[in-house]
């Protein structure tokens, strides 16, 4: 992982804390994950197990209740793996929260071996997002499936 990311990472790690509710710690690490360059969105859909809903998160105002079988964001949960979109347009079921998105990274977060929500960043423009971005939030997302 390149220098930047590992920084990043330990960043989140600096600010997980246990202690707190889940959703101070979303928040906190939606702050850090909006601070990546080329980045109009970041931030959490949880699961209530019936659908996703918006949790903290950076950027403009988003959609609030995603369904599984929808969305790159329910792509992720429901597949259970990291969804890298380089063009939002192109990608069927694309829900799209702002015209300024071009490509998009969603990655499960677990707990006990169960998806309890998503990480989801948007960048407005093309194919922002590769191998590198995915190996930093898979990391981070085992940070919180710690917590
Ligand atoms: N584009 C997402 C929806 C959430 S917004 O990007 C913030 C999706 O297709 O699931």
């Amino acid at each position: 992982m390149k220098k930047e990311y590992q920084d990043l990472l330990d960043k989140v790690k600096g600010v997980a804390d246990p202690s707190l509710p889940l959703v101070s710690n979303l928040a906190n690490i939606s702050s850090i994950l909006f601070e990546l360059e080329d980045v109009n969105w970041a931030g959490f859909y949880l699961s209530n197990k019936e659908y996703l809903y918006l949790g903290p998160f950076q950027g403009e105002v988003a959609c609030t209740k995603i369904p599984f079988n929808k969305g790159v964001c329910g792509h992720a949960y429901s597949t259970k793996t990291t969804v890298i979109v380089d063009n939002v347009n192109e990608f069927k079921g694309h829900i799209a929260c702002s015209s300024k998105s071009k490509s998009e990274i969603v990655t499960p977060i677990f707990k006990n071996n169960e998806v309890i929500g998503v990480i989801d960043i948007d960048s407005p423009i093309y194919s922002r997002f590769t191998k590198e971005e995915q190996e930093l939030l898979e990391e981070i997302s085992k940070v919180i499936g710690n917590l």
